[in-house]
């Protein structure tokens, strides 16, 4: 089994030896390798087993990192890296052949961010190469925000955890691209086009919808994020009256619902913070999928700032 400790000494090592660890990001746990060499990067695809037409996302511990991993880089970047790196925004560049075409799929793309976990920045900024880091989940299942979620799911599989404590935002970056003038949002985040409109004035921003193939937008296929347990999303009085003969478990934004035991509910956040729900809702898809019931029943949160990102997730969960 993994060894999970908060020890960095140790996860350099792991990394300098081409091994694959878990470590913990602002968002979800990821599970890095150094990004320069590709059999480690090769054991990341099959440890998840993600096909190979999936790009990873490289992470560095200083923006000037850029500069070697894309050519070509808006000065728009620019200022939003300043403005929101260390963070949980992910930015497609144009890629440099520094990087292999195994980590971007052959794509002429490659997906940067510098993450805002201290004992992560620290790890990043002792090592000599940056590391692709996809989320530390099996290729499909929900993403990961404690050590306990990574052991659960890849434990026999890694030899190390790096303990960072739950993860603070809880879901994974925004990611964006540059086309001519525009900005395209291909995953929401708890980065919201209004704040990244706020940075960079006025730009055109457009959010890339879902493709049920990965083929011309990575990172948007619909199957991601996904329960074992058939997960289905509406008012919950109504799903209960369809799912009746069904042992039901329910996922709410900030209430309980009568007729099902407490036991069976899981409230995202008790107060009403979209913030909180967002922390909780992994971890909360988790405790559902190990109950003794048959369906998940949950709400929509309320569509706003990252509560958009949550819906987002949501949805894809529920896609079969
Ligand atoms: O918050 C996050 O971004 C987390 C943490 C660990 O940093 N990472 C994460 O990685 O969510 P992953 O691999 O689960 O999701 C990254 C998404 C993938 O869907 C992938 O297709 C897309 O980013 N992506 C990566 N590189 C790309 C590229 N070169 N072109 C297009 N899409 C890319
Ligand atoms: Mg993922």
């Amino acid at each position: 089994m993994a060894i999970i400790n908060t020890d960095l000494y140790l996860a350099q090592q792991f990394l300098e030896h081409s091994e694959v660890i878990a470590i913990p990001t602002e968002t979800v746990y990821g599970l890095a390798a150094n990004a320069y060499d590709e059999s480690a990067v090769a054991k990341v695809f099959a440890i998840k087993n993600r096909p190979l037409s999936n790009p990873l996302i490289l992470h560095i511990g200083n923006p000037a990192q850029l500069y070697d991993l894309a050519h070509d880089i808006p000065e728009v970047t620019l200022q939003l890296a300043e403005h929101f790196w260390p963070g949980p925004l992910t930015l497609l560049l144009p890629q440099k052949h520094t990087i292999s075409d195994v980590v971007t799929a052959n794509s002429s793309l490659v997906a940067i961010r510098m993450p805002n976990h201290p004992i992560t920045l620290q790890l990043l900024q002792r090592l000599t190469f940056p590391l692709v880091a996809p989320s530390a989940n099996l290729f499909g299942y929900v993403s990961p925000t404690t050590t306990t979620h990574v052991e659960r799911q890849l434990g026999t599989r890694i030899p190390y955890i790096l303990e960072g404590g739950q993860c603070a935002v809880g879901i994974e970056s925004t990611i964006i691209g540059f086309e001519a003038q525009d900005i395209i949002i291909y995953r929401l985040g708890s980065i919201s086009a209004e704040a990244i409109a706020e940075v960079v004035g006025p730009v055109s921003i457009h959010i890339r919808k879902h493709s049920k193939s990965s083929l011309t937008t990575p990172g948007s296929t619909l199957q991601h994020y996904a329960p074992h347990k058939p997960l289905f999303i509406g008012d919950i009085p109504t799903l209960l009256s369809t799912h009746k003969d069904q042992k039901v478990g329910i996922l709410s934004f900030d209430r309980y619902y009568k007729d099902v035991t407490h036991d069976h509910q899981v409230l995202l956040s008790p107060t009403g913070s979209l913030g909180e729900s967002a922390y909780n809702l992994f971890a909360a898809l988790q405790k559902l999928d190990a109950m003794e019931i048959d369906v998940i029943l949950s709400t929509y949160v309320p569509d706003r700032g990252i509560g958009r990102a949550i819906n987002d997730r949501l949805m894809r969960a529920s896609f079969r």
